[in-house]
């Protein structure tokens, strides 16, 4: 039983400082049957408010909450049947894995083999089979935290609901339980929204992203084409790393290429898809600093300020003159046997493919 999930409108108003504020400002999103959907955004943008809404913790100042298209905006959170799990995953200590996992369904007065059933059921989706008769301290914290999953997984919410789940793991088991997550969420084919403010985790585990900013939708797409295709500033800034190389917008040629005066120079790019600049405006050419690379010929003019050895890369910090930037442009060059590095001072020509521009509105 997959769900979908629309918000519609939604809002959440707050007091600070003695001053109202929109946390949430306007929220519409359809969340397919299936999807595994992410939240991404800076602290405080509005993340876990917005999760808070959808599981019933929080009530919307405004708008509406459907799953399947019945509106459970003023439906009780115990009520709505989605499971929750939190970055603090909190077992209880004196009890068993066994136990930790089927204290939910001992709430629900189930009990004898067929809960026991569930229970196991539970702790082998999360591979912890053999770990069911030891107490929480003596897991680590990976499979503490798959406990937690366990426990709210045995439970068949019809969505799940996660807030920054690996936030208090240490770096390798971030990246296995990323993977371990998104195989569960596989293999049940449940509804799932999360939350992370890590783009990393984002891209590699989601279907599609929502970036959030200030309350409100950033952008919305696949990881992809957040990556490729921009909308703003911020999302390139976001995702990954971005040059805003700031310039005018002269042309749109026949195969649909902006053409960007930068410092003099000519530069044609990829227009966005998204927020497309109109020919004579100021525009911003996105170019990743993986694909801006050294040219003898062809490209605009730099000169090298810093260069930062990071040994598979060089990152090479570097200014055009006359571009009115604000900060160095960054260009990431692989590090291979025999390649020559280039002195801070030198003036050199960075160029870029084409394809490997965006140019979007300023
Ligand atoms: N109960 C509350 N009362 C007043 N302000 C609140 C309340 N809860 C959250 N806020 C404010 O609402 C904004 C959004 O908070 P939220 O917790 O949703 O952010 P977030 O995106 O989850 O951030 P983080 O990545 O730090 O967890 C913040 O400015 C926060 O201070
Ligand atoms: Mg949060």
């Amino acid at each position: 039983m997959t769900v979908s999930l629309t918000l519609k409108n939604i809002c959440r108003r707050f007091v600070k400082d003695n001053e109202e504020f929109l946390a949430v400002n306007n929220v519409n999103l359809e969340v397919r049957a299936g999807e595994f959907l992410t939240f991404l955004g800076p602290s405080g943008c509005g993340k876990t408010t917005t999760l808070r809404m959808i599981a019933g913790f929080e009530t919307p100042t405004s708008g509406q909450i459907l799953v399947d298209g019945a509106d459970i905006t003023s439906v009780p959170a115990n009520e709505r049947g989605l499971g929750f799990v939190f970055q603090n995953y909190a077992l209880f200590p004196h009890m068993t894995i066994f136990d930790n996992v089927a204290y939910g369904l001992k709430i629900r007065h189930e009990s004898g083999e067929a809960m026991a059933k569930k229970v196991r059921e539970a702790l082998h989706l999360v591979g912890l089979t053999k770990a069911e008769h030891r107490y929480p301290n003596q897991l680590s914290g990976g499979e503490q935290q798959r406990v937690a999953l366990a426990r709210v997984l045995v439970l068949k919410p019809k969505l799940l609901l996660m807030d920054e789940p690996l936030s208090n793991l240490d770096a390798k088991l971030r990246l296995h339980m990323r993977t371990e997550i998104r195989r569960i969420q596989q293999t049940l084919g449940i509804t799932c929204l999360y939350v992370t403010h890590d783009q990393k985790e984002a891209l590699t585990m989601s279907d599609r992203i929502m970036v959030m900013n200030s309350g409100r939708i950033e952008q919305l797409g696949t990881p992809m084409e957040l990556y490729e295709d921009p909308a703003t500033a911020f999302v390139a800034d976001f995702i990954g790393q971005a040059n805003l190389i700031e310039g005018r917008l002269e042309a749109v040629d026949a195969d649909g290429f902006g053409i960007v005066s930068v410092a003099g120079s000519r530069l044609r790019a990829r227009m966005g898809r998204q927020n497309p600049p109109a020919v004579g405006e100021t525009a911003y050419l996105v170019v990743r600093p993986e694909n801006l690379r050294i040219s003898e010929t062809e490209g605009f003019e730099v000169k090298i300020i810093n260069r930062l050895f990071e040994g598979d890369r060089i990152d090479y910090q570097v200014e055009a003159p006359g571009s009115g930037q604000t900060k160095p442009y960054s260009m990431s060059v692989p590090f291979l046997p025999g390649t020559t590095l280039i002195d801070a001072g030198a003036i050199i020509k960075a160029s870029f493919i084409p394809q490997a521009g965006v140019i979007i509105k300023k």
